[in-house]
């Protein structure tokens, strides 16, 4: 069943009506057709993946030559390298999938997207190496953070294993097909490996081995995730521009950021979609917040992407989007059918408060609050989208996962950026080998490392 994407209410009266959609449809169809070009000239990468069966069958059997060998998996991984994982593993997977696993037969999964040594240490000493599979993800095979972790993993698992033959066994290298270190390690030591391919980049990397690989260990139907974004793809880049969902959720968070709304706030009301929103959150901000637009000019530009839960962030978040600046447009992600209701039960005491919820479910409580919710900041001029999924499943998410590429492509070519780069995360990676004395940094080293002439440091 098909996505329902409502966009009645990121329209206000007076202020941002149909004709400022109507009048960019010229620019609309320009960005469709420069889409489908680079489609065809094989720049879209992660447009290609959903037909791309021998990626899924590759990806498929490794998964299933490792399945009940493992207790434990370990996705090492930063950035667009475990975001996705993060997205798919929260939405599918049971809630508490990692303490029912062990009892269930089930394999527990972790992702160390960062690099602070607590959480790792505690995990190192939970894991047995001898049932542990990890993952390391890293495109371009030199990132610091992953790097680092894979040595420290790397090295205990040989010296628990007994051997490097040994450790070598438990560890599969997701990276890019031809070039960087760890490609250089796979060849030389064996690893089993998976390649990232050349023209997806990490951020738009989801629906290739970087997420399919962990979501097909977790017994994930990856078919069906490519399936339902083959779907997102054909609605967002064929037909009519402005009946797709992609280019007219683009052109709305371009306009609305032309008008001063420069924060993009994507609130889903599902615990299971809150990663998916924070995984959103990366794709919006590394693809287009930018210095230089396409004609190499200074442009600055890039909307801010905030992810709040509802209802949990009503009571937190939603007393400034309602009455504070009107600097925001919101995506509401909602669910038709929760996968488990509660029905409230008839209460013990008589008083309005609490019969009310008689004959209610603790979603519909949930679905009014997310109606209300958008309704009142649409009642305040405050421009919401509503994105609603029938269910949440393989399909909805793959085409969710897709709808939200094909937008921040199309956002790219309206704002006049590259969406597909990011040297201002690289600057700063830089920096950190030169910091670290990674040998060819030193020039970085020297300049980061150079203190300001008159520091303003303050003890507490
Ligand atoms: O989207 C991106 O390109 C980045 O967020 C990268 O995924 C992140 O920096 C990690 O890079 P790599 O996969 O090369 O380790």
């Amino acid at each position: 069943m098909a996505i329902q994407f409502d966009y009645t209410r990121a329209f206000i009266k007076g202020a941002f009506e149909r004709k400022h959609l109507t009048a960019l449809g010229g620019a609309l169809k320009t960005v469709q057709k420069d889409l489908q070009r680079e489609r065809k000239a094989g720049q879209l990468g992660f447009a290609d993946l959903p037909g791309d069966r021998a990626m899924l069958r590759e990806v498929q059997s490794l998964a299933k030559s490792y399945r009940g060998r493992f207790d434990h998996v370990v996705v090492l991984g930063i950035g667009g390298s475990a975001l996705g994982f993060i997205a798919l593993k929260d939405a599918l997977l049971h809630p508490l999938h990692n303490q029912i696993a062990a009892p269930e037969g089930c394999t527990e999964f972790y992702v160390l997207d960062n690099i602070d040594p607590e959480p790792i240490a505690a995990l190192l000493n939970w894991i047995d190496p001898r049932r542990t599979l990890v993952n390391v993800v890293t495109k371009s095979g030199s990132t610091a953070e992953t790097v680092g972790q894979f040595l420290i993993f790397y090295e205990l698992f040989a010296r628990k294993l007994g051997s490097r033959r040994k450790a070598n066994e438990h560890f599969v290298i997701t990276t890019d097909p031809e070039n960087g270190p760890l490609r250089k390690l796979v060849q030389k030591e064996g690893f089993a490996s998976l390649p990232v391919p050349r023209n997806v980049g990490g951020r738009f990397s989801v629906l290739s081995p970087v997420g399919l690989f962990p979501a097909a260990l977790a017994g994930i139907r990856v078919d069906r995730l490519l399936d339902g974004a083959g779907q997102a793809l054909e609605a967002g880049l064929d037909g009519s521009p402005v009946a797709s969902p992609s280019l007219v959720g683009a052109a709305l968070h371009y306009l609305h950021y032309e008008q001063g709304r420069r924060i993009a706030v994507m609130m889903p009301y599902s615990n299971a979609l809150f990663r998916t929103a924070d995984w959103f959150r990366q794709l919006w901000a590394e693809s287009l917040g930018k210095a230089d637009g396409l004609g190499g000019e200074r442009v600055n530009v890039g909307p801010t992407p905030l992810a709040a839960l509802g209802a949990t962030d009503q009571h937190s978040q939603v007393q400034l989007y309602v009455e504070g600046p009107d600097d925001k447009i919101f995506t509401f992600l909602r669910v038709d059918k929760p996968r488990h209701d509660l029905r409230y039960p008839k209460s013990a005491w008589d008083d309005a408060a609490f019969t009310y919820f008689r004959g209610h479910t603790m979603f519909e409580l949930l679905d009014a609050e997310a109606e209300a919710t958008c309704f009142a900041l649409a009642e305040v001029g405050r421009p919401c989208v509503t994105i609603s999924l029938p269910r949440i499943d393989e399909e909805s998410l793959g085409r969710l996962f897709m709808h939200l590429q094909l937008q921040t492509a199309a956002a790219g070519l309206l704002f006049g950026v590259n969406a597909f780069d990011q040297p201002g995360v690289e600057a700063g990676k830089r920096y950190a080998f030169g910091l670290m004395g990674r040998p060819g940094y030193e020039k970085e080293a020297a300049k980061v490392g150079r203190r300001t002439s008159r520091p303003f440091v303050l003890p507490g």
